[in-house]
């Protein structure tokens, strides 16, 4: 098959509103590490957004992103089918997880932040540490990458908000579990909405157990430039595209961060209305 730069190579629904795309981009798929994110234009007219790579690889010269259907850009990426092709593409950026041999390390994720985790938690246990995976959804039907997380996991639990499969209730109540077993935990690593990983962090500080947690600020152009993407960690502003996404979780103002990233509701409203043609 011949492809173009930035073709989709192949499209696929995960859930009602997850879509994953795998894309033609041989020099990314290069230098891709674990952690790192993309910027990509669907079309000439379009807004710049950031996404993790959940996959990359240099053989086929592939890399995968999974999309959460939230508004207009998201949309359009969740309506692209095998052929089509993305208008712009820039990456690998941001700095990647840091990889080393710590002992047990705990992934937890939780929704969409369950594609994100994957190859950090890949990464991880080839640098030869244990790995316990938590990972959690709303719902069974919203549960993504299980099965990939469990072949690269020692242990894996599964939660589900409404109990439908798994533990009924939320990751940080195993990770509880787990730190009150004394299971002798080296180092947590957290993606997934803001609360969680806030939730995540307060549990972990009074154990002293290192938690890093991968942020999602606002981005604009990725490259450290602009400041859309401020972060307050320790006290000082940071850049999330440049010097994160991954940050200390006890040392993240995530306050700050919640507030920054709804400076935008009415016109990202605006803008969904517009695309959807709804009133
Ligand atoms: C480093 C990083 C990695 C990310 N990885 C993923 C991923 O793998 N999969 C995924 O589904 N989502 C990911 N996101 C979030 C994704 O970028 C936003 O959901 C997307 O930009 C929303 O655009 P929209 O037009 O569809 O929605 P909008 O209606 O424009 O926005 C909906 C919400 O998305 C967030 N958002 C909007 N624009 C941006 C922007 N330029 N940068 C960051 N956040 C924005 C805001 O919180 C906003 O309230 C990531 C964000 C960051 C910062
Ligand atoms: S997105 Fe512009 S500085 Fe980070």
């Amino acid at each position: 098959m011949c492809v173009n730069m930035y073709d989709i190579v192949k499209a696929e629904k995960l859930t009602v509103d997850v879509t994953r795309l795998e894309i033609a981009a041989p020099q990314i798929a290069s230098k891709a590490k674990a952690g790192q994110f993309v910027m990509l234009t669907v079309d000439e007219h379009g807004e710049r957004i950031p996404l993790t790579m959940a996959d990359f690889s240099p053989d086929k010269g592939t890399i995968t992103i999974a999309v959460l259907e939230i508004g207009k850009t998201t949309k359009m990426l969740g309506a692209l089918k095998p052929g089509d092709s993305l208008f712009s593409l820039v990456g690998p950026l941001g700095l990647p997880t840091e990889l080393k041999n710590y002992g047990t390390v705990v992934c937890i994720g939780g929704g969409i932040g369950l594609a994100l985790m994957y190859p950090v938690v890949r990464a991880l246990k080839q640098a030869g540490n244990q790995m316990i995976s938590i990972i959690g959804a709303k719902t069974k039907e919203l549960l993504i990458y299980e099965d990939e997380i469990e072949k690269v996991s020692d242990e894996i639990h599964v939660c589900t908000d409404d109990g439908s499969k798994g533990h009924h209730g939320f990751v940080s109540d195993v990770l509880k579990k787990l730190i009150d077993d004394k299971r002798g935990i080296d180092i947590v690593y957290a993606v997934g909405p803001i609360i969680m990983m806030k939730v995540i962090a307060n549990m972990t500080r009074p154990h002293e157990i290192h938690t890093v947690v991968s942020l999602n600020p606002i981005m604009v152009d990725g490259t450290g430039m602009c400041g859309s993407c401020r972060v307050i960690v320790d006290g000082q502003t940071k850049f999330g595209c440049v010097d994160g996404p991954e940050f200390d979780g006890h040392k993240v103002d995530f306050e700050n961060l919640t507030a920054r990233n709804r400076r935008y509701l009415t016109e990202e409203a605006v803008s969904l209305r517009k695309f959807t043609g709804a009133k």
